[in-house]
């Protein structure tokens, strides 16, 4: 069968058809199909197989290059894959510009052609930012150019080996009438971006703005067309900026670098333990450290618990940082099992510093905080707590429980409450272990530290 020459494609969704329609099939837009040229000019596709022999050099080719910010090549997998394409999402003015102007310099420094095109900013203001963060580049090209062909041109022209488009929600495919920013066009320039960076070995990466209410429309359509996905994240106040990497072709996912951001741009953080105990001199109600594992290193964070008399309708479990469904089911397993009742009243749980944490060690944490706040009595401000918490009440063993022992002990706290199976022969010294099994018996060890 005739391949047609011309495809439609929608502005609003991505979505293709052969015919017009004044509705598109995908979305039920209404008046948003565009023609245009079908990949391949409607002759058959000629794709020609290759021996897997013949890759393998070229497989061993690729390696990966530094970024210049060893805890961004950490989040990276150890680098920059050539022909990788990652997309940094984060909202607006957290960074995005600063880190991967930083990045470009370095990468150009190292003597590989790099290209920063920005369709949010002039070269000059590109420059004053560069100059602010003493970036002497000399090899460092930059453009201002919204336009993805012209964006394409100017990389293919110095071969490139690392391009920078800031941001993808500011560019346009000439091929698509519509704006910059829509759907049809984010999905058209991270398409042509892939093919480009794929087709040279050229690495890409992406800005996408994320906006404030977590509304992620934008970026979250591209991640799946991407190798790597990485998100900035902070607490408003807070000048620490974390990367961690939602999505990784090539190397481990939920990786997390540390920054901070200075009067010079962003920093490495390279010990980041502790960078997230900003606890007060006064040991407060509802608060807790445990010592998490989140991102593949030890990190010491304070968890928060408030419980407040309900006042209307259900009962609110409200959890930051932490996931609610499980703070709903722990709050189950301790009434159960420890009598901790905390039905008639609203729950809070708060991860202080911006940090998700996914893996289970905050369950024991957060019932010990909680309780903390409902009986109003202080754990003492030396004490940490980690352990995952069953169905049946029992406190089970995390991984890395030596090495989270370790770490508080370095970081000096002095009393631990951890499953029985993590309690090593040998603790370290300056550490009084509280091995428990059941969170009844964590509640009466907290209680007895009580301050
Ligand atoms: P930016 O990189 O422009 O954010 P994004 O590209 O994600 O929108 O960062 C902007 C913020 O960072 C702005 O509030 C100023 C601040 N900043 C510093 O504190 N120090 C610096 O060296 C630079 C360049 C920016
Ligand atoms: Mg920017």
């Amino acid at each position: 069968m005739a391949r047609p020459s011309t495809v439609f494609v929608c502005a609003s969704c991505g979505g293709e058809t052969l015919k017009w329609q004044g509705q598109c099939p995908a979305c039920g837009e209404w008046n948003s199909l565009e023609s245009r040229a079908a990949p391949h000019g409607g002759k058959p596709r000629t794709v020609r197989p290759v021996p897997l022999q013949a890759t393998l050099g070229a497989a061993h080719a690729a390696e990966r290059f530094g970024s210049g910010l060893s805890e961004l090549d950490r989040v990276l997998g150890g680098g920059i894959v050539p022909g990788a394409v990652v997309l940094v999402g984060g909202e607006p003015g957290i960074g995005k510009s600063t880190l991967l102007l930083q990045v470009a310099a370095q990468v150009a420094a190292g003597g590989r052609p790099t290209l920063y095109a920005s369709g949010e900013e002039s070269v000059a203001q590109i420059a004053s930012r560069a100059a602010r963060l003493s970036l002497a580049a000399p090899a460092l090209t930059l453009a201002a150019e919204s336009a993805l062909g012209g964006v394409l041109e100017l990389a293919q022209a110095q071969a490139a080996s690392l391009l920078i488009v800031d941001s993808i929600q500011t560019v346009q495919a000439e091929e698509l009438a519509s704006a910059a920013g829509s759907v049809g066009q984010l999905r058209e320039c991270t398409q042509q971006l892939v093919r480009f960076a794929k087709g040279r070995g050229c690495a890409v990466l992406i800005v996408g703005h994320v906006t404030k209410d977590g509304a992620i429309a934008g970026p979250k359509l591209l991640e799946h067309l991407v190798d790597a996905v990485l998100y900035f994240q902070s607490e408003a106040t807070s000048r620490h900026r974390i990367i961690r990497a939602t999505k990784n072709r090539y190397g481990p996912a939920h990786q997390l670098g540390f920054f901070a951001m200075t009067g010079t741009g962003l920093k490495e953080v390279r010990n980041p333990a502790a960078i997230f105990l900003a606890r007060g001199a006064t040991p407060a109600a509802g608060s807790l450290v445990t010592v998490t594992r989140e991102g593949g290193r030890p990190l010491l964070i304070e968890l928060q618990g408030l419980v407040d008399r309900m006042r209307f309708g259900a009962p609110r479990r409200v959890a930051q940082g932490l996931d609610a469904n499980r703070l709903a089911m722990l709050l189950a397993a301790a009434h159960r099992h420890a009598g901790l009742a905390l039905q008639e009243h609203d729950v809070f749980v708060n991860v202080v510093g911006g940090i998700e944490i996914a893996e289970t060690a905050w369950d024991l944490p957060v019932i010990l905080a909680l309780a903390s706040s409902l009986e109003d009595r202080p754990l003492p401000p030396g004490a940490v707590a980690f352990g995952e918490v069953g169905l049946t009440g029992e406190v089970r063993p995390v991984p890395y429980g030596e090495e989270r022992l370790h770490e508080a002990a370095a970081q000096g706290f002095r009393t631990a409450i951890l499953p029985k199976d993590n309690a090593p022969r040998r603790a370290p010294d300056s550490l009084t272990l509280l091995p428990v099994t059941q969170v009844a018996e964590a509640l009466q060890a907290a209680r007895r530290l009580g301050v």
